[in-house]
């Protein structure tokens, strides 16, 4: 079974127009208006599984709080991580940890953090493991903290469960944009609970091979191209 590769799925974030493209500018301008609001005190970034950091580095760049961040990027593929830290040459907050995001000693020393990107995590994992980490990202979180996170809508539409879940963990809906016609979802979420200590030796999920993930989808019952 061939292994997805994840230096080639950033491809189409060039293609103008393309599902990622779009995606990509809604994540983005998220994390513009997360920084234009964001208090005066230092602000704490983490990104699970961060590929190249589009979503992030791109809109960094061009900020005015850029001195203000600290930002800790998870990646697994050496290739995007390289790409991450080319992006993140000039941003001296920026740390790109080519580690397993799915460990929780990933982010000791990096949180509770301000802003959590999940993106292009939750159609690569299965629902009990999507279940699993929305449950254990307030020890990711700092009080108030704003996590975006993707998901795809193919049919079982996951969103609103995955919703639920985030509910039952204590985080506040602010949005979830679907943009006519396209099958994805981008959430930002609040996380109103308490602060969780985090707890190191953890795994989070196990991302799941594009084949795997189609065989256990088509098994319950569901089917559909994977999305990221
Ligand atoms: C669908 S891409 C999303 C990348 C980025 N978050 C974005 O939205 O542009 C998934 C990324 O997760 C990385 N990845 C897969 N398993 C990982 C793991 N266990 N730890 C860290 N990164 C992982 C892949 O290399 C890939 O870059």
């Amino acid at each position: 079974v061939p292994k997805r590769d994840w230096l080639e799925w950033h491809a189409s974030y060039d293609e103008p127009g393309s599902r990622l493209s779009k995606r990509l500018a809604i994540v983005q301008g998220h994390v513009a208006r997360f920084l234009d609001r964001a208090p005066a005190d230092p602000i704490r970034v983490v990104s699970v599984c961060a590929g190249q950091g589009r979503d992030l580095l791109a809109v960094l760049a061009k900020h005015p709080r850029r001195p203000d961040v600290r930002a800790r990027l998870v990646e697994l593929d050496p290739r995007n991580a390289a790409r991450a830290r080319d992006a993140a040459a000039g941003l001296p907050g920026v740390e790109v940890l080519e580690a397993d995001a799915s460990l929780s000693d990933s982010y000791a020393g990096a949180v509770p953090a301000e802003l959590v990107l999940v993106c292009g995590v939750f159609g690569n994992i299965t629902e009990e493991d999507i279940a699993r980490t929305v449950r254990y990202l307030p020890m990711l979180c700092a009080r108030g903290a704003t996590v975006i996170w993707t998901r795809h809508r193919n049919p079982p539409d996951q969103v609103p469960t995955i919703c639920g879940w985030f509910e039952a963990s204590g985080f506040a809906e602010v949005s979830v944009d679907s943009p006519e016609g396209e099958s994805f979802a981008v959430g930002v979420h609040h996380y109103r609970g308490q602060p969780v200590d985090l707890e190191a030796g953890l795994r989070l999920f196990r991302f799941v091979e594009r084949e795997e993930l189609l065989r256990a989808r088509a098994s319950a019952g569901a089917d559909g191209p994977l999305q990221g």
